[in-house]
């Protein structure tokens, strides 16, 4: 018998991390391809903290939380993959910070064996969002060389060791040596300390002065001319974070090199092209779960200390993953 309502954390006002209170609201009502997920834990993102900032008026929910671990309590009449009870990580379009959520059953994937629900609730918002980007968007292939920015946020410590056991050449920046010594240990081929060394001209020096395929980058833009200078003949530069400056780009370094610049967004893919990435991600990478790739947790709080869990995030400390134990 499901209950009524549910603890959820709700951003009451744009804001500080002071803003996400543990409210009480009715339960989600579910679609007909939608599970309802007995949430034992979520993910905290960095894309959390930019809604808390906005406010409670988003489009999908005012509850913030993009990826669940945990057990399937009810599901929709079209839904025929997953049955009651079993146990899950999802990708979700808010609504995460919760007891009971719910997900497009397409977006959902089974637990990996002998994972903790800790460690599968750190995979979706990782996986899907590296897959998207150097699969779909980059169209990059094994042997291409890829630089990440932000090398030990919750996404690259994933990222990492994907690509790196899929044959890519991962290159990092991180604001700090420990960040630097953590992603070499999870694969890296180069992690370079931003604040301290030139990561263009290390990127130079080990690629044979080639530079790299893909730049993956969530330093909000601080970097047009750095990345036009790593990039390689023909390769793409991808933002996941808007920065809060105008974003310039020298237009000579970006023609010689024949290069694109783009920007994406994973929360608006539609849940079709969700579904083609959950179904590359079940065949291509829960094999390696485990042996491979590990899930890398920096800290876990409950769910009442939502707002801790984001002071922390925003202190650029962590590496890893920040999480949230729901029960
Ligand atoms: N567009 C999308 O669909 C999408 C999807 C997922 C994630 N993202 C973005 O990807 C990044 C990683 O996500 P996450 O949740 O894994 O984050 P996270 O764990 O909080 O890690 C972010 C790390 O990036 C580094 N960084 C460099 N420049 C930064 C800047 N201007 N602002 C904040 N951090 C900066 C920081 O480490 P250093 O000390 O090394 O600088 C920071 O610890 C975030 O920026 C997020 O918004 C975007």
């Amino acid at each position: 018998m499901l209950p009524e309502s549910h603890s959820v954390i709700a951003i009451a006002a744009p804001g500080g991390p002071e803003v996400l209170q543990l409210v009480t609201r009715p339960i989600p009502t579910i679609g007909e391809g939608e599970v309802l997920i007995k949430a034992a834990v979520a993910g905290v993102n960095r894309h959390d903290v930019g809604q808390r900032k906005g406010g409670p008026k988003h489009a999908s929910s005012d509850v913030p939380g993009l990826e669940v671990a945990g057990s399937i309590v009810a599901k929709g009449s079209r839904v025929t993959e997953f049955k009651l009870g079993d146990e899950v990580c999802a990708l979700v379009d808010g609504g995460g910070y919760a007891e009971y959520v719910k997900a497009p059953a397409a977006n959902t994937l089974p637990k990996p064996a002998g994972f903790s629900n800790l460690e599968a609730a750190s995979l979706p918002e990782a996986l899907f969002t590296t897959w998207y980007n150097v699969f779909n968007i980059a169209r990059a292939e094994p042997g291409d060389k890829i630089l990440i920015h932000g090398g030990t946020s919750g996404v690259a410590t994933i990222a990492i060791q994907l690509l790196s056991n899929k044959g890519f050449d991962v290159f990092v920046t991180c604001g700090e040596d420990r960040k630097c010594d953590f992603a070499l240990k999870l694969g890296a081929k180069v992690a370079s300390n931003y604040r301290t060394s030139n990561f263009v001209e290390e990127i130079m020096k080990s690629t044979n002065r080639q530079g790299v395929q893909v730049v993956i980058d969530m330093s909000g833009g601080a970097y047009p001319d750095q990345n036009l200078e790593a990039i390689a003949f023909g390769g793409v530069i991808i933002h996941l974070t808007p920065g809060s400056t105008p974003f310039n780009v020298p237009l000579s370094k970006l023609m010689a090199k024949s290069a694109w610049i783009t920007g994406t967004r994973l929360r608006p893919v539609s849940v079709s092209e969700k579904e083609k990435i959950a179904n590359a991600l079940r065949a291509e990478v829960w094999p390696l779960l485990g042996s491979q790739i590990k899930p890398v947790i920096h800290q876990v709080f409950s769910l009442g200390e939502a707002a801790e869990a984001h002071r922390l995030m925003e202190q650029n400390k962590h590496i890893g993953k920040i999480l949230l134990k729901i029960q």
